[in-house]
């Protein structure tokens, strides 16, 4: 399937890691058929917090989201399958927890827009993926591999 195959961008906001959302949240996206290509652990700093986030530098919000998401370690991490982009989107739900549908990661495990445990690059935003991507792994980073499963995943 590996014409098909698309990497996306997702990451353990430092709320998720503080309230030990790591295991799940890995969990959720491996037993959907999702494959892990890397992964690292770290604080973000200011200048590639503002880089990851200058879509929305010109919003109310923005300084307090920088602030956030610089306020303790997160997990930034590739993902890829079929649809990766997309199909991790739905699985994280709706931005505002409030209103995120129930089995989905922020309907599940969030009560508040500003806390919402998960980022997903936006399947709306063209090469969004690929450009969040390229900020926080270097290639020899990421790894390409057969997951033993997958005959079992994709027809
Ligand atoms: P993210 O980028 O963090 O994965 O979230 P998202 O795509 O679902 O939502 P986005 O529109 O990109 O907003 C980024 C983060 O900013 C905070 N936010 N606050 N006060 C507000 O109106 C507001 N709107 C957005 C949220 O924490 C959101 O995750
Ligand atoms: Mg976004």
């Amino acid at each position: 399937m590996s014409a098909d195959r698309e990497r996306t961008f997702v990451m353990v906001k430092p709320d998720g890691v503080q309230r030990g959302l790591v295991g799940e949240i890995v969990g959720r996206l491996e037993a959907r058929g999702l494959r892990l290509d890397g992964a690292k652990l770290l604080t973000i700093d200011r200048d590639l917090a503002e880089d990851h986030y200058a879509e929305h530098v010109d919003k109310p919000f923005f300084e307090d989201l920088v602030s956030f998401i610089t306020s303790g370690p997160a997990l930034a991490m590739v993902w890829s399958g079929q649809d990766a982009t997309r199909q991790v989107r739905q699985m994280m739900g709706d931005t505002d927890p409030a209103v995120a549908a129930p089995g989905t990661i922020r309907g599940d495990f969030a009560l508040d827009l500003g806390r919402n445990v998960i980022h997903g690059s936006d399947h709306e935003d063209p090469g969004a993926n690929e450009r969040e991507i390229d900020l926080f792994f270097d290639p020899d980073e990421l790894v390409d591999y057969d997951r033993i499963d997958e005959p079992w995943v994709y027809e």
